[in-house]
């Protein structure tokens, strides 16, 4: 993250699951699964998550690929391992961590969106090429476009042993000259019968469709955009974006 860590991803990083639920994810964790195998020319078998978070794609993309797990937040490393306990865990921040080592795909979902300018975005995608073998695929899965950004609202939140969440969420952007919007959430958190309130403001980056395939371009890969498909978003909203890397 660029700035000052949300909460939700610090101390708050134990109600993860309950802001967002593993449970949620299955249809999208299918279409990034197919996405990626779709685009590789030999079946991948081994899968590096850059900014994995709570676990939730993880959860069941490990049953089709050797996963591992990186975030640049310890605390969501831990919330992720109760979940993924069989799956590598490493920190690092995606813009520089350096394993050492190639995967057959790189996967960057909503985290991508911590990327808030174009050099952040840049090295993020340097990240996932590194660790890319030739031949393999990359896919980047922002939550939007500069052209398919629309404000929202939005509420929701689950029940768990003993403890509640809900929230309400509000996306904006306050200035659409730059490359960042704003995510503010208010967060009642209840357990037993006591409610507090938490606020959480998250700055989230924002880039053109031709900027992201130009920076994943840049980086050596073939970019390619791919319409995201999902029962619930409207079709032709969304797109994610891969990068497939020349076998040499
Ligand atoms: C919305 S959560 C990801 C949830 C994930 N898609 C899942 O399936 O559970 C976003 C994550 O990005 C991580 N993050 C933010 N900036 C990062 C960075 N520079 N490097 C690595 N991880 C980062 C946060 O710590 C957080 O865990």
């Amino acid at each position: 993250m660029s700035g000052k860590t949300p909460r939700i991803y610090g101390r708050l990083a134990p109600w993860f699951h309950l802001l967002t639920s593993p449970d949620d994810y299955s249809e999208e964790a299918e279409f990034f699964r197919r996405t990626i195998v779709a685009a590789s020319a030999t079946p991948p078998e081994t899968l590096l998550e850059l900014g994995s978070g709570g676990g939730n794609n993880a959860s069941y993309l490990k049953a089709s690929f050797k996963m591992t797990l990186t975030d640049i937040s310890p605390q969501m490393l831990a919330v992720s391992r109760t979940l993924n306990p069989e799956c590598e865990h490493i920190q690092g921040d995606m813009r520089s961590i350096r394993l050492g080592r190639e995967f057959d795909a790189v996967f960057i979902h909503d985290a991508i969106a911590y990327m808030i300018t174009e050099d952040d975005l840049r090295r993020a995608i340097e990240t996932a090429f590194v660790h890319c073998r030739n031949g393999g695929v990359a896919l980047f899965a922002p939550d939007h476009t500069r052209e398919t950004f629309l404000p929202s609202t939005r509420h929701g939140g689950h029940d768990g042993e003993g403890r509640a969440m809900r929230y309400l969420e509000w996306v904006h952007d306050p200035d659409p000259a730059d490359t960042s919007y704003t995510v503010d959430f208010a967060l009642l958190l209840r357990e037993g019968n006591e409610v507090r309130c938490e606020y959480d403001r998250h700055i989230c980056g924002l880039f053109g469709h031709e900027d992201w395939l130009r920076v994943i371009g840049s980086a050596g890969f073939s970019p390619r955009a791919v319409p995201f498909e999902h029962s619930e978003v409207e079709p032709g909203s969304s797109v994610v974006f891969l990068g497939i890397k020349p076998e040499r």
